[in-house]
């Protein structure tokens, strides 16, 4: 493993060890408003700098951005870990045992190593570019699937952003009527992580932040997923509007999804 990718998983799994751990005793967490249908609670905080920490012990002049912290400025910024300390915080506060750390390492803008950790059932997603991604250490491959019959597709609501309903529903629509089943399970990072292994044959969701995309973009694209904007371009860090799946449904979610962007999304 490379000396990088294995600091991050580090830090990942010292961050689930304290989300796993404040998963049992949940009378102590604090829970605060950070906007609309929009939480963050001290277990995010408490594993967000436990990943800081992790990374700056080895680290100290890499830069980082991080959902709680926002820019931290290193003396070599080329060098920027993405952190979503915990995607799936609505899960995390209702109880639901589906949430995950994120961690991804961007090299002059392109991610070099990500790693996605599940901390209940102890599933490390991780990848590095040219290199495959993993499961516990075994290869993953998305599914072969040529079409969406029988598929099985995740999405995401666009719950803190409810003025993007109208258009979501129209792409829900379009992809419902086609495929097997949708899931919206609550965390980006671990919907495309399943992709990567195949147990969701596509997913798309809108307005994504970069920390939940980073290091679930890449290890799907190392699983061997192709991972778009809305529009069919490469824009989705900027725009948090993602489709990933095979190749040959990437051209049919495409085409479904593309007709009901509005203009000012483009
Ligand atoms: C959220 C989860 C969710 C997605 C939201 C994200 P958070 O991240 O990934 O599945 O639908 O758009 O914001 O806030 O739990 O880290
Ligand atoms: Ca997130
Ligand atoms: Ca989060």
């Amino acid at each position: 493993m490379h000396p990088m990718l294995n600091i991050g998983v580090r830090a990942a799994r010292n961050a689930g060890n304290i989300i796993a751990k404040a998963y049992e005793n949940f009378d102590k967490v604090e829970v605060q408003s950070k906007g609309l249908n929009d939480y963050v609670t001290s277990v995010d905080k408490a594993a967000e700098q436990a990943i800081i920490d992790t990374i700056q012990k080895s680290y100290p002049e890499h830069g980082i951005i991080a959902e709680e912290s926002g820019i931290i400025e290193g003396q070599e910024n080329d060098c920027q870990w993405v952190i979503d300390p915990l995607d799936g915080t609505t899960n995390f506060i209702k109880g639901i045992p589906h949430f995950a750390v994120s961690v991804a390492l961007r090299v002059k803008g392109k991610t070099e190593h990500g790693v996605i950790y599940d901390p209940l059932r102890n599933e490390l997603f991780t990848a590095s570019r040219g290199n495959g991604a993993q499961l516990n250490g075994y290869r993953l491959r998305v599914s072969n699937s040529r079409d969406l019959t029988d598929t099985v597709i995740g999405t995401g609501f666009p719950f803190k952003q409810k003025h993007l309903t109208e258009t979501y529903l129209a792409m829900f629509g379009a992809i419902f009527a086609e495929c097997g089943d949708l899931r919206r399970a609550g965390s980006a990072a671990l919907d495309l992580a399943y992709v990567a292994a195949g147990r969701q044959d596509g997913f798309f969701e809108l307005g994504l932040k970069p920390w939940d995309i980073a290091a679930g973009e890449l290890i799907a694209r190392e699983a061997g997923a192709l991972v778009s904007d809305v529009a069919g371009g490469y824009n989705y860090m900027k725009t948090g509007n993602i489709v990933v799946t095979n190749a040959k449904m990437m051209k049919i979610m495409l085409g479904l999804l593309r007709e009901h962007l509005t203009d000012s999304m483009k």
